[in-house]
């Protein structure tokens, strides 16, 4: 598993940035606050960027990724309430169950999402709370069929640096629809609602998303009852599922 994956390593040793206010957006209508004191699982930590953020916070956090937890590691060296594993996040298994069990980004890349979801499921305390921010399939057409496509017969097999250069250069030109006509009051146009997100970022964290969706070995696209169905059949109440810029759910749940 660790060498199939090996991509993501390279990912996060070359992309370190973090926008504060995306992990916000993403983890809404949880906040920072909702970490205070609390035991927490960073399930696919990648380059260690959200424990960062969540440090100050929380009593305890683990990061658990493939292959990147020195790098999360290295990251948070400054934080003594940080530590990383590796391991999968489908399988992986602590003595103690966790108050907080985060997963952002990451559920839709892993072989079997509902597996996955089951797990974080079982990491959770009862009356814990699980987050969850996965793709969705949903308003995510472009993506499932021409950009997974292009990237599983060409992309995945050429060297990680080539993909970053493709990336930087496709970030570039998309600058000029994003400030023009996506300007204008055009909501049908696809994408529109995620492209006030990429005017709000900086160039480099454009690219890191560009460079992110060609690199993901596998890519699942998740539907709206997919992702209710596995709060609902894992035993949550307070199940909260919104929609995310017309192209991701955020779904989150306190465990019975
Ligand atoms: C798009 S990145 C997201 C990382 C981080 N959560 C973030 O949002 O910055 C996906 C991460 O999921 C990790 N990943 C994929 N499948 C995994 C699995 N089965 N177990 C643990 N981590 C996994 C990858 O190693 C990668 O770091």
């Amino acid at each position: 598993m660790q060498e199939k994956h090996g991509e993501w390593a390279w990912q996060w040793a070359n992309f370190p940035d973090v926008d504060e206010w995306l992990f916000s957006d993403w983890i809404a209508p949880v906040t920072l606050e909702d970490f205070r004191g609390k035991r927490v699982l960073d399930a696919g930590c990648g380059g260690g960027q959200y424990l960062s953020l969540i440090a100050p916070y929380a009593r305890e956090a683990i990061g658990v990724d493939l292959n990147t937890a020195h790098i999360a590691a290295e990251r948070n060296r400054v934080h003594p309430n940080v530590r990383t594993v590796e391991g999968d996040i489908a399988l992986a298994s602590f003595p103690e169950t966790f108050d907080l069990v985060y997963c952002i980004g990451v559920i839709h890349h892993t072989d079997d999402p509902d597996a996955t979801f089951r797990n974080l499921a079982a990491q959770t305390a009862q009356g814990g709370r699980t987050v969850v921010w996965a793709y969705s399939h949903e308003g995510n057409f472009l993506n499932r069929t021409l950009v997974e496509g292009v990237k599983r017969l060409f992309v995945l097999r050429l060297p990680k640096g080539v993909v970053r250069a493709i990336a930087y250069v496709l970030a570039t030109l998309m600058y000029l629809p994003i400030y023009t006509l996506y300007l204008l009051p055009l909501p049908w146009l696809p994408y529109y609602e995620y492209f006030r997100n990429w005017r709000k970022l900086t160039y480099r964290m454009n690219i890191l998303n560009v460079f992110d969706k060609l690199n993901a070995p596998q890519t699942h696209f998740i539907t709206r009852d997919r992702i209710e169905r596995w709060f609902v059949e894992n035993g949550y109440r307070d199940i909260r599922i919104l929609p995310y810029r017309g192209v991701s759910w955020h779904g989150d749940g306190v465990k019975v």
